[in-house]
């Protein structure tokens, strides 16, 4: 059930390009059970009309204060109690500047200090505007007086330049307001580091060892995660893998640049995932210039070494976290995953069998047992999405299980 049913969202549109997303963003509001009542400003109301956005929210628009008629049906006072969050998206720098600032010189900012309810503001504006330190310095500001805020993503922008400064998308601002109301976080307050896709070892300046990894589980998982409440950072290889909202994603390529990244998080993480399909072996040397065919050799090899076992370095720190392994088996799944598990020091290990080609590797499906000390739990096939729930909640369960005196 969607934890947006009955929730009641003052929605702020500032005067910005972006604005012409916020009928999408109040349908889909309203689709996730939300009630919704906007507030234009005037300059907003040169990019989008009042009459579009009642017709999307299915309530009278307010834009004055000193609208008499619609003051004596709920004052502002009233619509800032009514407000289980307030949203403000698009928010311009000069809209954050007035919150920064605590001005009330219209309904909005008015709104924004009468409300106690949670802050969201959802920055879009030009990249050098964003870059601009007066507002950093206000960001700044409003972020230690308490609001939330999202974004901005980067990207081309309306004014045809490229930089940070786009609206995040309409799917991306309701899934944070889903997971703000969603009470059930197994995983709140914890930190989680996740590695992800394949990690790539290179032969010469134009070829590599590498594997089919497509990053979509580790992807999926770092979602379920931050969903439940945790603090992510994702480590991953080259995928083409979109970064999941409000996770932090470091991107890596070689198993020993992965290793070290998770090497200088483990002190602040309580749960590590190592979802990486890393390459076991490296070539001993990278050949400087591309090696040549030779007519004369029909067979020719490689020296590989062996790359480090990121997991096993995870286990063996002086205050190791929680740790969990996937195993890709192809046979005797259980039987060899319940031994990589002990040779790993593991404290949970996810199985699947690769062998069958509708779960694992590139498939958009899998299905998985889980082993731990005390029990063995199997998820039946479904979506990656959907089963890297599953998998999250049960790791919160054996974790939380384990933390109780
Ligand atoms: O040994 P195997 O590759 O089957 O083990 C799989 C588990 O170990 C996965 O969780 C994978 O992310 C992790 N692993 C690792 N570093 C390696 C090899 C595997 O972290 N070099």
């Amino acid at each position: 059930m969607s934890a947006l049913i009955g929730k009641n969202i003052l929605l702020g549109i500032t005067g910005g390009i972006a604005a012409y997303k916020a009928p999408t963003l109040v349908r889909q509001l309203r689709a996730a059970g939300a009630n919704v009542q906007v507030v234009l400003t005037e300059s907003a109301q040169k990019f989008v009309t009042t009459t579009t956005l009642q017709a999307v929210s299915g309530v009278a628009v307010r834009v004055s204060i000193w609208d008499e008629a619609a003051e004596s049906a709920m004052g502002h006072i009233e619509l800032a109690r009514w407000a289980d969050c307030l949203l403000i998206a698009p928010a311009t720098a000069n809209n954050i500047s007035k919150l920064a600032n605590g001005i009330a010189d219209d309904l909005l900012t008015t709104l924004a200090l009468a409300t106690q309810a949670p802050i969201f503001i959802v920055p879009a504006m030009n990249q050098q505007m964003w870059s601009k330190p007066a507002t950093a310095r206000n960001i700044q500001q409003i972020k230690s007086d308490g609001a939330i805020v999202l974004g901005p993503a980067s990207g081309s922008q309306a004014c045809g330049e490229t930089g940070l400064g786009r609206m995040l998308e309409p799917e991306q601002i309701v899934d944070t307001l889903l997971v703000h109301f969603t009470t059930n976080q197994a995983l709140k307050g914890q930190r989680v580091v996740i590695t992800a896709g394949p990690t790539r070892e290179a032969i010469d300046p134009v070829r590599f060892i590498s594997n089919h990894s497509s990053g979509r589980q580790g992807f999926a998982l770092a979602d379920a995660a931050r969903k439940a409440g945790a603090e992510v950072c994702l480590i991953c290889g080259p995928v083409n893998v979109e970064t999941p909202n409000q996770v932090e994603r470091i991107n890596v390529v070689t198993a020993q640049q992965m290793l070290n990244e998770v090497m200088s998080r483990l002190e602040n993480c309580d749960i590590f995932i190592g979802v990486a399909a890393v390459a076991d072996y490296k070539p001993e040397s990278i050949a400087t210039q591309k090696i040549k065919k030779c007519p004369e050799n029909k067979n020719t090899s490689l020296n590989l070494v062996e790359n480090p076992d990121i997991i096993k370095s995870v286990t063996q720190c002086t205050r190791p976290p929680f740790t969990v392994g996937f195993a890709a088996e192809t046979e005797n799944a259980l039987e060899n995953a319940r031994a990589k598990k002990q040779r790993k020091n593991l404290d949970l290990i996810i199985v699947n069998d690769v062998s069958d080609i509708r779960i694992g590797f590139d498939s958009t499906e899998n299905e998985v047992t889980l082993i731990w000390d005390s029990g063995e739990q199997l998820l039946k096939r479904a979506p990656k999405n959907e089963i890297s729930q599953s998998i999250i909640n049960s790791i919160a369960d054996v974790f939380n299980s384990l933390q109780k005196p």
